[in-house]
């Protein structure tokens, strides 16, 4: 099938519960108009997950993968989201454009999950996935290591500092595959690669 001719890209934003993915996601949707596709939001509306069944931990919801594809499938077509979750390799890497996964300092992210009154073994596997940069090697796993970068998210200023460059390399895509479909044979020509000046991908 041929590759899908977008306008704008999807921008998948992911890490460990807590780092700021949604803080990011929720400034960067204000500031570029890209549409902010929450799974927790998605899940609950939809109602397409289930409590864990983890007795120690039925907050915890588990949401049915195949479902979410189905909800997603038309604005992952469409381009222009930026996708807001805890795991990423669900997402197929033809709709795929950036992986940004968030990253936090331990003791920061102690804090802030505290803050949550999580459980005690909650709040050890979350600290764990952190630590083991679970998130970080399954972007690396199911992407091109091209499209995935990693953003810390510790202090307020680190918020405005990553939205910025997010939106720098929004432009730069734009640019590469030509906002007013121009060039999207371009696109189609070279698989979509990225452009070896964009400065997300020099310093990523
Ligand atoms: N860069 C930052 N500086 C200071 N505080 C931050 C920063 N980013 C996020 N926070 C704070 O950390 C907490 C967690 O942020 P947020 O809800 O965005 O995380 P999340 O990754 O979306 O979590 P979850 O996976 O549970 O949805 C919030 O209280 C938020 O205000
Ligand atoms: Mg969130």
């Amino acid at each position: 099938m041929a590759q899908a001719l977008r306008k704008e890209p999807n921008i998948v934003v992911t890490g460990t519960p807590g780092v700021g993915k949604s803080t990011i996601c929720e400034e960067l949707s204000r500031k570029t108009g890209l549409k902010h596709l929450s799974v927790t939001e998605l899940a609950k509306k939809h109602n397409i997950s289930t409590s864990s069944e983890d007795p120690e931990d039925p907050s915890t919801r588990i949401v049915d993968e195949d479902r979410l594809l189905d909800v997603l499938e038309n604005d992952l077509e469409d381009g222009g989201t930026v996708i807001d979750w805890h795991a990423c390799d669900l997402f197929p890497p033809r709709l795929v454009d950036l992986v940004c996964v968030i990253r936090c300092d331990n003791k920061i992210l102690y804090d802030r999950l505290k803050a949550r009154s999580y459980a005690e073994k909650k709040l050890q596997e979350n600290m764990d996935c952190e630590i083991m940069e679970v998130l970080l090697l399954e972007a690396r796993d199911a992407y091109d290591s091209e499209i995935v970068v990693e953003l810390k998210s510790e202090k307020t200023e680190d918020i405005d500092s990553n939205v910025d460059r997010i939106e720098q390399w929004i432009t730069q895509w734009k640019k590469d595959h030509g906002k007013e479909g121009d060039d999207v044979k371009a696109q189609q020509q070279d698989g979509g690669k990225k452009d070896e000046d964009d400065p997300m991908f020099l310093h990523g």
